[in-house]
């Protein structure tokens, strides 16, 4: 996608479709509503529509007008952006999406964006909402359709009033592309099916992205894997033809300082059928899908490295299969994990905890992290818990806490703190072990918690279960059903404070 920025009034721009937002002032002004905008000719155009009812300014309503008088653009989609009392960067960021996929369903490919005048938020943060909307907004997930319409969006133009800071408008712009081209970086791996991305196949994928952006990859296979005594981490590929691909990548800027290294580590099972445990085959295909962490962390380092924070990073991602077969472990099986842990396999299903707890313990003793944070489809109970609307977030740091939940805030993510109460620790004490894999089904999203934990030793850590939030089954006016890039932008925003102090 084109992204280009003008500055002239958006009246003069000649474009396919010229969106502008309007807003419902019904909280203030029981009148009119209004669109945001100084001109004179767009405020005409949109009068008689707000007069009559037709135009409330509601979130996300889409009006298409052709041929406005007075306006150059072809036609005019004025998108509703809600309550002007409550208008922020996100209802715009999903304003945006929502108008970019209603005009790429109708073949128009190339569009202007209005900057909304009056928002009490700075035009650079309207500028990164808008473009990474319609980046969101852009993606499809139907990657394999043999009649695939390629019906992607050529051209976004920014059009900003005169008078605009060109050159930080242009530096918002490039800032927002780098982060939507990385989201759907994630959303393109995660849409993968697991006979396309095997763990070899996705540490490919993640050496050729760190060779176009200059990072180090280094990716360990079953020798080293089974020479670092990962116990945990192979007794969930053992099971599997596909040999399991321990994926290390590493960012550290010249002149960034030596602490903090933030390591983060993700889960990539490229399948999960639940292994000898085995799922039940309904819904089981949507088990590809048990590699959204350690995307989401791919997605995230390709962002760090264009937009160069000042601070050290390093991923680990745990890629496997997790399958049944003669070679697979079996429930009561005991597993010296890296870390020394002995851990009882009480479900073959709970293996996700199983290859984090030795990417953890990697990030921390031969990676120096000093901060960690990890992503994972953990559990089906935190989906039970929260549905797909919030991701769960532990954290056994509240100042690490307090930073993440500022950069969910500023990337428009939701996750809501679940809690880690030491008397959970006694759910999953093993007769046999030090630890057993399984907590049974109450507090299931909890017990997973407790569980790393145990290998983060006293390093401040986040753990996000992005179990529900990482697939969406329905569609959204702004977003396609699929993989959504859950916790991408955060975790940019987060690395990123680190930076700015
Ligand atoms: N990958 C699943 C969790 C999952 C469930 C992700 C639904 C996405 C949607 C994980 O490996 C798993 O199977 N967890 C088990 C743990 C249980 C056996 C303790 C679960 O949640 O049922
Ligand atoms: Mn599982
Ligand atoms: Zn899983």
């Amino acid at each position: 996608m084109k992204i280009d920025l003008i500055i002239r009034n958006a009246a003069d721009v000649e474009t396919d479709c010229l969106v502008v937002v309007a807003i419902d002032k019904a909280d203030k002004d029981k009148s009119s509503g209004g669109v945001l905008t100084q001109e004179k000719p767009l405020q005409d155009v949109a009068q008689e529509l707000i007069s009559s009812g037709e135009l409330t300014g509601r979130p996300l309503e889409l009006l298409m007008l052709y041929k406005p008088a007075g306006i150059k653009a072809k036609r005019i989609l004025i998108a509703g952006g809600g309550k002007e009392s409550k208008f922020n960067p996100n209802d715009l960021r999903k304003m945006a999406g929502a108008a970019a996929r209603h005009l790429k369903a109708r073949n128009i490919r190339n569009l202007a964006i209005a900057l909304p005048s009056g928002a009490h938020f700075t035009a650079e943060n309207a500028v990164r909402a808008a473009v990474i909307g319609v980046m969101v907004g852009d993606f499809d997930p139907d990657t394999y359709k043999s009649d695939r319409k390629d019906q992607r969006i050529e051209s976004l133009t920014i059009v900003a009033p005169t008078g605009s800071d060109e050159k930080h408008l242009r530096a918002a712009i490039e800032e927002a592309r780098i982060i939507g081209e990385s989201q759907n970086f994630t959303r393109e791996l995660v849409n993968e099916p697991g006979n396309r991305l095997t763990p070899t196949m996705l540490a490919d994928r993640a050496r050729k992205m760190a060779a176009e952006n200059g990072l180090e990859c280094e990716v360990l296979s079953t020798n080293e894997i089974k020479a670092l005594k990962m116990g945990a981490f192979w007794s969930v590929s053992q099971g599997s033809d596909e040999p399991p691909a321990l994926i290390v990548i590493k960012y550290s800027p010249p002149g960034a300082p030596a602490d903090p290294v933030l390591g983060l580590v993700g889960k990539a099972i490229t399948f999960d059928t639940g292994g000898i445990s085995i799922k039940p085959a309904d819904g089981m295909e949507k088990m590809k899908y048990d590699m959204a962490g350690g995307a989401a962390m791919l997605g995230a380092m390709r962002a760090i490295a264009q937009l160069k924070p000042r601070v050290r990073v390093n991923a680990v991602i745990c890629a496997s299969e997790n399958m049944p077969s003669g070679k697979a472990q079996k429930p009561g099986d005991v597993q010296i994990a890296m870390s020394g842990k002995s851990i009882e396999i009480i479900n073959t299903d709970a293996e996700g905890r199983l290859v984090l707890a030795d990417g953890l313990t990697y990030a921390r003793t031969k990676l120096g992290c000093t901060h960690l944070v990890d992503a994972a489809t953990l559990t089906g109970a935190c989906v039970v818990a929260l549905g797909m609307v919030n991701a769960g977030i532990f954290a056994n740091n509240d100042e690490m806490y307090e930073r993440f939940k500022h950069a969910l805030h500023q990337a428009g993510e939701k996750m809501w703190r679940l809690p880690l109460d030491e008397e959970y620790r006694d759910m999953i004490k093993s007769g046999i072990a030090d630890i057993m894999n399984s907590g049974g089904r109450y507090g299931g999203a909890v017990t997973a918690a407790m569980f790393l934990k145990e290998f983060v030793d006293d390093k401040p850590w986040i753990h996000l279960d992005i179990a529900g939030t990482a697939w969406m089954d329905e569609a959204k006016p702004f977003i396609a059903k699929g993989p959504s890039g859950i916790a991408v932008r955060s975790l940019i925003e987060f690395v990123r404070s680190y930076a700015a102090q």
